[in-house]
């Protein structure tokens, strides 16, 4: 290990609570210069919490923070940004109808000499950042018209921009696709060489053999090891976060396939002018009862798209033909294509699938609302004996079925929309990442109830950019590669390098 004064910053001993919540316990971590250290654990272990204290966001209970070997404090934000700690947070903190460039330096812009913003400088330092990330953005672009990966990079500029000295990144890759990740390792690679002290939390255990050297593992509001990373297996690792054994890993039963429940016939939906004529671009699929079909592509391969088509979400300027259960059907809306039968669990939780400033039952019973009615009113006893399996099998993570969802940590509140969609008892489930920033242990337990949906006869369609996930919950793969359906692949033959090849361009396509 590296000597002392490597050290940039240090917790040492820091408590948390919430009402109802101790989230941290007497928790250090240290950051060292040049190097990058991986929090890592299960949901709800308190590392954003951790990383909430080192930037300024609220004050530790007890602990102190040294920078330099100096105690600090940082009262607000502004002053851990002023002592050189930039943080990317692990939910979105954009502006929505701000431009890119002003949320990168916002609270930095730069004025003229009559006190004026000066956009010219400030689109010109925007896209000096924005082409260090590769990202084909204008700075002058609304961040509500990014996709979701887009506005991360966004995100990851901002804090690289700072210029900071410590650089915190909680889960930073969450939305991107495998270019733009490798874009962010190249340029943690160039911090870590100028001497930036890096910590990252993820929970995508692959990327760590790119930028990781040490690693801290939290359990419960503690930090239970610390270690080299090249001292540690996964196993190892996964045994720590969890403090039992790894579980083998999972395998879908096999499918017994039931009648044909959707038929999809060339779909397309066209672009909206700007980037590709044709978002989706003539798919055709079947579903049947019992079934789970995962569609695989790189992000931006119109995977998303193709799920809100078929929910009704594009019906003024989508084509093609559905038959559902032998009838054709228009799904004219989205409350047409629930009328019918369908339920879609979006991407994007945080725009599409929370009501932050309510309970945790009351968002995961909003979707089976007639089933938690009594009289025409919510009853909330209803709520809570519906919901209450659901959320122990996922093992949320919350003090009351009452705390609001908003003080739930990121992957507790991304099983407690799960759970709102499959407690809605639909015939065809479809899912649209459904574990993004879940930890490995909640990862099988939702991907044993998806095998369990399809047992009890629902259809599935799951959408993943996680490989591994695809082929371990899929009875038959979809390919999609820049909207068009590249391959289809059953189960037995869906090997790793066949679904890759199709998911990724030809030279031709791109060339054309
Ligand atoms: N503002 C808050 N009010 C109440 N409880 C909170 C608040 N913020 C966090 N908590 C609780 O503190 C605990 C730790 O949460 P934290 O967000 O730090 O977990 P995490 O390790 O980042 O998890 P994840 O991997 O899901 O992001 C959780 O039980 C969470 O519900
Ligand atoms: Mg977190």
């Amino acid at each position: 290990m590296s000597a002392a004064t490597d050290i940039v910053l240090e917790a040492k001993g820091i408590m948390k609570s919430f009402p109802g919540v101790r989230a941290l316990g007497g928790v250090s971590i240290r950051a060292r210069r040049g190097r990058l250290v991986a929090l890592l654990g299960e949901n709800g272990a308190g590392k954003s919490t951790l990383m909430n204290i080192l930037a300024g966001v609220f004050p530790p209970d007890e602990g102190t923070l040294h920078l330099d070997g100096h105690a600090v404090s940082f009262p607000n934000p502004s002053a851990a940004q002023a002592a050189g700690i930039g943080i990317v947070f692990q939910e979105l903190n954009l502006i929505p109808h701000l431009s890119v460039a002003e949320n990168i330096f916002l609270g930095r812009e730069p004025h003229t000499r009559f006190g004026l913003i000066d956009y010219p400088r400030l689109n010109a330092a925007a896209a000096a950042v924005l082409k260090r990330l590769a990202l084909a953005v204008e700075p002058t672009a609304l961040i509500a018209d990014l996709r979701v990966g887009q506005q991360q990079l966004v995100e990851i500029a901002r804090a690289v921009s700072e210029e900071a000295r410590v650089l915190i990144l909680d889960e930073p890759t969450s939305s991107l696709s495998e270019h733009e990740v490798e874009v962010l390792f190249g340029v943690i690679a160039e911090l870590k060489s100028r001497g930036v002290a890096m910590i990252y939390i993820t929970h995508k255990f692959d990327e760590l053999a790119h930028v990781c050297d040490d690693v801290t593992i939290m359990r419960d509001g503690c930090v239970v090891g610390e270690s080299l990373y090249a001292d540690l297996t996964r196993d190892k690792l996964v045994q720590l976060m969890a403090g039992r054994e790894s579980k083998e890993t999972f395998q879908k039963s096999p499918a017994a396939l039931g009648d044909e429940l959707l038929r999809a016939e060339a779909i397309s939906l066209p672009g909206d002018g700007v980037g590709r004529p044709f978002l989706v671009e003539n798919v055709s699929f079947t579903l049947r009862r019992g079934e789970v079909l995962g569609v695989f592509g790189l992000v931006g391969a119109g995977r998303t798209e193709l799920l809100e088509t078929l929910f009704g979400l594009h019906a003024s300027r989508a084509t093609g033909q559905f038959t559902l259960e032998g009838k054709p059907i228009e799904f004219a809306s989205p409350a047409a294509a629930v009328a019918a039968g369908l339920a879609l669990a979006p991407e994007d939780r945080k725009r599409d699938g929370l009501v932050l400033p309510m309970s945790v039952a009351a968002n995961a019973s909003l979707a089976s609302l007639d089933r938690t009615l009594h009289a025409g009113f919510v009853s909330q006893a209803r709520e809570a004996a519906y919901i209450t399996p659901y959320i122990e099998r996922f093992r949320v993570k919350t003090p009351s079925l009452d705390q609001l969802i908003v003080n739930l940590s990121g992957g507790n509140q991304q099983k407690v929309i799960l759970a709102k969609w499959l407690a809605t008892g639909p015939k065809i489930l479809l899912l649209d990442e459904p574990t993004r920033g879940i930890d490995v242990n909640a990862k099988r337990e939702i991907y044993a109830f998806i095998d369990e949906l399809a047992r009890n006869g629902l259809g599935l369609i799951v959408v993943s950019s996680e490989l591994p996930e695809i082929l371990a919950l899929s009875d038959r793969v979809l390919v999609m590669c820049e909207g068009r359906q590249t391959a289809e692949f059953a189960r037995a033959d869906a090997t790793p390098e066949k679904v890759l090849a199709a998911a990724f361009p030809t030279k031709t396509a791109t060339a054309a």
